[in-house]
């Protein structure tokens, strides 16, 4: 399973990309907000720190709009994703991209059938939420068992659309998206300090170092 950093701060990014772990990064329209900055600003600041696929959100609106969005977003950097919102005008603007090999990530996915609807489109990536699916049902495994279903559906076709596990929130998730076959996780920078830490680790670091 492939690791994107889910995130708009490019700091985080910095420090991440150094881990040498990160092969692409996902932003938001919630994301860019928090730093402050337009996100074009933003997104050419990441194609400098990441070489991999970056992610940058069209507004929701009509496909005719968002296409055009896109295509300026698009010109930018050739490692530049389209993220698209799972609307009927998302999955037409979706397909025309496709149809100009530009890159796409239909994002807000939470049911196979929608996850269908947008490997039909020609999406390169799908976006399922796990962390607010599991609050939504209430249930921790939700999320768990969407990303397990659309592995099953996209494998019964052959379906080359990559799975990104997204809204992620901690390392369980991690555990549960590598499970479920999922291509990709983008993961925010907390959840990686937290994925990297066990008591067991702590504890025998301390036993190595007072060893001398
Ligand atoms: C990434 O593509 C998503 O926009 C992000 O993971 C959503 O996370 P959230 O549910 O924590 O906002």
């Amino acid at each position: 399973m492939k690791f994107f950093i889910d995130t708009a701060n490019l700091e985080e990014i910095k420090v991440a990309s150094q881990w040498g772990i990160i092969v692409g990064v996902t932003t938001n329209p919630s994301l860019i907000a928090k730093e402050g900055r337009k996100l074009v600003d933003v997104i050419k600041e990441i194609t400098t720190l990441v070489d991999g696929p970056i992610s940058a959100e069209v507004q929701e609106g009509n496909a005719e709009d968002m296409v055009k969005e896109a295509f300026t977003y698009a010109e930018m950097h050739p490692n530049i994703v389209i993220k698209i919102p799972m609307t009927f005008e998302g999955i037409k603007a979706t397909s025309i991209l496709s149809s100009h090999n530009i890159k796409t990530n239909v994002t807000l996915c939470f049911s196979v059938a929608q996850a269908m609807m947008a490997a039909s489109a020609g999406a390169t990536f799908v976006s399922p939420f796990m962390g607010r699916l599991d609050d939504y049902t209430n249930d921790p495994e939700a999320g768990y068992s969407l990303l397990e279903d659309i592995r099953i559906a996209y494998d019964n076709y052959g379906i080359e659309t990559e799975i990104i596990a997204a809204s992620i929130r901690h390392p369980k998730h991690i555990e549960q998206a590598a499970l479920a076959g999922s291509d990709i996780a983008t993961v925010p920078f907390k959840v990686f300090t937290q994925m990297i830490e066990h008591p067991l680790t702590t504890k025998g670091l301390e036993i190595f170092r007072n060893a001398k």
